[in-house]
């Protein structure tokens, strides 16, 4: 074991995980001094390190590793300084690590995960990839996961106190952040782009997960769009709006997701709405309704789809111009490791 350790201090900086059920411990060890010499160990089994084009050294854990037990107790001694490695970090942290947050998109040409369509990618950018590329550093992860209490359109902004997301971290090294790390984590997040924001960032145990998806269809939401109508708007038009409550509609399955949702009628309830007046064929929309009401769906009806529909309430041909989130899903924030 020791000597497997001494050769991560020569690697400057591994780790040598030792796994438990649920936890992982990251003992990290430093000692540049020495670093020169893991090259003896290529003497000994030159077939063991072999260049590779995506690593930058030849001495990899696993050749390390390999060349270690072809070497004798006596021979490894004699050839390594005697020194102690410098005890650098410990950090306990689960084998993965989650983040917990809200974000905000503030534009309608970005995706909330990378857009391919046979192999290739049709815009640039991602949510996902906004917030995940300085977690991953940070984390040192090799990998990330990403989930969130629902998700938006490309052309749909989302604005209010932002929509839950959870990023788990894949074999992190670093798992420990102090408040103020989190913070900075979370500057660093939204001075990398002006698409997104993130608020409430905190690192959780795997169980927050469930909580964030668990109500999600008891909750509402509210909604911003701009509609167009075919005919004039009249004060009328906008008070029978505001006067509807708790309408139910019955909505299929629509269209543009059903290459990949299952066919299927869900009732939703529209609780209340209101119009504002803009020009002769233009006002906005305010609904407060179900969470996963299809609400473009709602507006224009998806040819009959969705019933009853915008369009039939208001007697005139109708469409959705703009789509705003206002506020999303209010779910209580759970205890961060800090708490445990
Ligand atoms: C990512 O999350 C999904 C859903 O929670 C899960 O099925 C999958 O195994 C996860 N992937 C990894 C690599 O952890
Ligand atoms: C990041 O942006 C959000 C949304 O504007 C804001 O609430 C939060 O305070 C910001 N956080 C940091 C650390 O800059």
């Amino acid at each position: 074991m020791w000597r497997i350790t001494y050769c991560h201090v020569m690697m400057n900086m591994l780790y040598l995980p030792i796994r438990m059920i649920l936890f992982e411990v990251s003992v990290g060890f430093t000692h540049p001094e020495t670093e020169a010499d893991c090259h003896f160990l290529a003497t000994t089994c030159s077939d063991c390190f072999k260049p590779t084009k995506n690593k930058a050294s030849v001495f990899t854990r696993m050749a390390v590793v390999k060349a270690l037990d072809k070497i004798s107790d006596a021979k490894f001694l004699s050839s390594v300084a005697d020194s102690i490695p410098l005890f650098l970090s410990l950090s306990v942290c689960l084998s993965v690590c989650l983040s917990l947050g809200r974000y905000n998109k503030f534009s309608r040409e970005l995706p909330q995960t990378p857009w391919v369509i046979d192999g290739e990618r049709r815009m640039e950018g991602s949510v996902e990839e906004l917030i995940a590329d300085p977690l991953l550093s940070s984390f040192r992860a090799d990998g990330f996961n990403f989930s969130s209490s629902g998700r938006e359109d490309v052309d749909v902004r989302t604005l209010g106190n932002g929509r839950p997301f959870a990023m788990e971290l894949l074999n992190p090294h670093r798992a420990k952040f102090n408040g103020a790390e989190v913070r900075q984590l979370q500057e660093v997040i939204n001075a990398s782009s002006d698409k997104i924001r993130v608020r409430d960032l905190q690192i959780v145990t795997r169980d927050a997960m469930g909580r964030m998806k668990e109500g999600e269809e008891e909750k509402t939401k509210s909604y911003s769009a701009l509609i167009w109508t075919k005919k004039a708007i009249t004060n009328s038009d906008l008070d029978f709006i505001a006067n509807i409550k708790e309408l139910k509609i019955d909505q299929k399955t629509p269209l543009r997701v059903l290459h990949r949702r299952p066919l299927a009628v869900r009732q939703r309830v529209i609780h209340s709405m209101s119009a504002s007046y803009l020009d002769t064929h233009h006002f906005r929309l305010q609904l407060h309704t179900q969470a996963g009401t299809y609400i473009k769906e709602f507006v224009h009806g998806d040819f009959g789809r969705t019933k009853p529909n915008l369009c039939a309430l208001m007697e005139s041909e109708v469409d959705i111009l703009e789509l705003d989130v206002e506020d999303s899903v209010y779910v209580p924030l759970p205890t961060t490791l800090d708490d445990l």
